[in-house]
């Protein structure tokens, strides 16, 4: 499973670098990419100015056809808005928000972010 990233500090790197998925990371300089494999979209939380190279890349192509949920990364002192990126991904793009976890996550999410993605590439094989 392709997991398609963007990372301002590092946190959400140093997340994914800790699979063996492939990686892409998406910037302003390529945010226009397209895929033609099934991925997840790993997101920070900030305001939607800097997040918006998120949606330029699912927008395009056929990029939102592959796209098999979101995943965000977050700080729980920001309460309700905890997450918020991911959560207005999912429900802007109907789908699913597989999972949240803060910072650069712990041992926990780095299992369950692999319990989805298996269960996903085994959903997808039959
Ligand atoms: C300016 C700023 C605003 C943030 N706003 C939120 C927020 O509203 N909700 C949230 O859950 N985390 C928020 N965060 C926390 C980041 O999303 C979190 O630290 C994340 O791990 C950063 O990922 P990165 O290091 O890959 O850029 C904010 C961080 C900064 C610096």
């Amino acid at each position: 499973m392709l997991l398609v990233y963007m990372s301002i500090v590092g946190n959400t790197r140093r997340f994914v670098n800790k699979f063996d998925y492939p990686l892409l990371e998406i910037s302003e300089a390529n945010c226009f990419t397209e895929v033609d494999q099934d991925f997840i979209m790993i997101v920070p939380t900030y305001e939607i100015e800097v997040t918006d190279i998120m949606n330029d890349f699912i927008e395009t192509g056929a990029n939102l056809t592959h796209c098999q949920g979101v995943i965000g990364g977050g700080n729980r002192n920001f309460n309700d808005l905890f997450c918020f990126t991911a959560k207005d991904l999912a429900l802007d793009y109907d789908l699913p928000l597989l999972h949240e976890f803060e910072f650069m996550g712990s041992v926990n999410d780095v299992n369950k972010v692999k319990e989805i993605v298996k269960h996903l590439e085994n959903t997808h094989s039959v």
